[in-house]
């Protein structure tokens, strides 16, 4: 696809911020975000034994999953910058225009006064909705294509490897050295018991 772009690129087909711009969402809003939530959520499930096995009793309940999974460890870090127009007070900080702001979702969807117990990974949430995808005109406009995604990768994970289980302490994860994205460079698995 890249390869096509650049092609038609080259034609004039499309000018170079349009092909820098594309190649960008492909790879990093439509792509690294997916592949951390498989790795961050399959990584939440291995940790909660009982939740998985609820989930292999019953795959009608992924979607419900897949939400807490991004609730739980989502893939974006911090939302993009954003800049008042005018002065604004932000949790007792007064911010003047022009001003950077850089909103932690992940602080966000671990906060008590919205989330009851929220380092509870707890799928079936009712009426809690997370900020992974953000919120307002710039919600993410692949929320569900990304939702599709993870449903099918981990459905299909735990269809088909029924012992699936961490075959390393998660103290010696790593993560990506990234101040947006958090995704696993490496999610070390035992596929047969
Ligand atoms: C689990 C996967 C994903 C997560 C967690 C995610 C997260 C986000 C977040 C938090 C934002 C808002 C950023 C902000 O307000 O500063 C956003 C925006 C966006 N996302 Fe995603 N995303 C995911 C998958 C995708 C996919 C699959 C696509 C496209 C194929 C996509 C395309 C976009 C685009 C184009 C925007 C900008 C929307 C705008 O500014 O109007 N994302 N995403």
């Amino acid at each position: 696809m890249l390869t096509d772009l650049v092609r038609r690129s080259n034609q004039g087909e499309i000018d170079k911020d349009e092909l820098t711009s594309t190649a960008f969402l492909l790879l990093i809003a439509g792509h690294e975000t997916t592949v951390a939530l498989i790795g961050n959520g399959l990584l939440a499930l291995l940790r909660h034994p009982g939740q998985a096995a609820a989930l292999r009793a019953d795959l009608s309940l992924l979607p419900d999953f897949i939400d807490e999974m991004l609730r739980y460890d989502g893939p974006v870090r911090n939302a993009t910058w954003r800049f008042p127009t005018e002065p604004v007070v932000i949790g007792g900080q007064e911010m003047l225009p022009g001003e950077p702001i850089l909103v932690s979702l992940l602080a966000a969807n671990r906060d008590p006064a919205a989330f009851a117990d929220p380092d509870a990974f707890s799928p079936g949430r009712i009426g809690e909705p997370h900020l992974a995808f953000g919120r307002g005109p710039h919600y993410c406009v692949g929320a569900a294509l990304a939702k599709v995604e993870g449903e099918a990768a981990i459905g299909r994970v735990l269809e088909r490897f029924p012992d699936l289980a961490l075959a390393t302490d998660p103290a010696e994860l790593s993560w990506w050295p990234s101040a947006i994205m958090r995704g696993l460079f490496s999610l070390p698995v035992r596929l047969h018991g």
